[in-house]
């Protein structure tokens, strides 16, 4: 059992730093600065859990600042990380009940992290009755891409929220994750959920994940995503979108599994998503590449809605592509 992704105790938040994965390792924050560094370095990440890193950070600024102040620090929050949707979402949350003083904002944080577990499950469920429909009964091969497990929400996860509820009916044959350069979550984080869960998993680097496709080797793809245009276009972990080309060429099913506060009705399409530009070591600091190479780090990717065989989220099964 992993221990929990973030959490409230007594005036600090704890999370579980997701940098050192897969060694274990807590950290306290108790202050504004401390909770913008902490999702910048992705201490804590994941669109979810960042929804409720902000709502907590906005609930531990209320119980020192108000106005003017209060909403200097709630923006900084929010803009710590621009792509996932759901951290402005919960920072506004949290924001909006600031009138009514620290322990109401403590209350609605707490809530917006509730109402993710709560999501989460339902996305489980739903997603796994998805996939039986459109790929059977037997037990599935399926790939993913980065972490869209319990670490980047509070517990259960998205798209590793529907490998866990076909896992708990015994119908989940292996489960292929790739790497997701450069921060390898895919390597560090979700092969540590799936290896707590006791699920059959391998890591493939993330070139190899469009051939495994295409060579038969998976029968479904099920990825989580930072935010959701009006008309359906996904923003997720760069390096997903190669992977529904290649589902759309092999033609099975390519499954974005998400809470409805991923779904950004304001962003009318991907063009209007803002992709984070992350800092080039991060893809240079291996040692292994001329100290003048230059690179490019782009966090996210877009693909297009007519790609996306079903987005799942806690209320609905939305078809943007059809
Ligand atoms: O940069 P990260 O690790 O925050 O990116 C996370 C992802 O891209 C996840 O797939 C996405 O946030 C969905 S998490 C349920």
């Amino acid at each position: 059992m992993l221990p929990p992704t973030i959490s409230w105790a007594d005036g600090r938040i704890e999370m579980l730093d997701q940098t050192a994965l897969p060694r274990l390792r807590t950290v306290s924050v108790t202050t504004v600065d401390g909770v913008v560094d902490a999702i910048r370095r992705l201490v804590v990440r994941g669109a979810p859990a960042l929804g409720v890193a902000g709502a907590l950070g906005v609930a531990l600024a209320a119980r020192t600042l108000d106005g003017d102040a209060l909403a200097e620090a709630a923006a900084r929050i929010g803009a710590a990380r621009p792509t996932a949707v759901n951290l402005s979402v919960g920072v506004r949350r949290a924001l909006a009940v600031a009138d009514r003083g620290p322990d109401a904002v403590l209350t609605e944080a707490l809530a917006v992290r509730d109402e993710d577990i709560a999501a989460c499950h339902a996305i489980g469920a739903r997603g796994a009755g998805l996939l039986t429909e459109l790929c059977g009964r037997e037990p599935l091969r399926l790939h993913t891409h980065c972490n869209a497990g319990a670490l980047a929400c509070v517990e259960w996860g998205t798209a590793l929220g529907v490998v866990r509820s076909l896992h708990e009916d015994g119908r989940v044959a292996h489960v292929v994750a790739d790497e997701t350069r450069p921060l390898l979550q895919g390597a560090r984080i979700t092969a540590v959920e799936l290896a707590s869960i006791g699920v059959a998993h391998r890591v493939v680097v993330d070139g190899a994940g469009p051939s495994i496709i295409a060579r038969g080797l998976v029968d479904a793809v099920v990825v989580g995503a930072d935010r959701i245009a009006a008309n359906g276009d996904v923003a997720n972990k760069i390096g997903t979108y190669p992977l529904a080309l290649a589902a759309a060429r092999a033609g099975i099913p390519f499954v974005v599994a998400a809470p409805e506060s991923t779904v950004d009705v304001a962003t009318p399409d991907g063009d209007a998503i803002e992709i984070e530009e992350r800092d080039p070591a991060e893809v240079l600091g291996t040692g292994t590449v001329l100290t003048s190479t230059q690179a490019w780090n782009p966090a996210f990717d877009v693909t297009p809605h007519d790609l996306v065989t079903a987005v799942v989220t806690e209320r609905r099964t939305w078809r943007p592509g059809t």
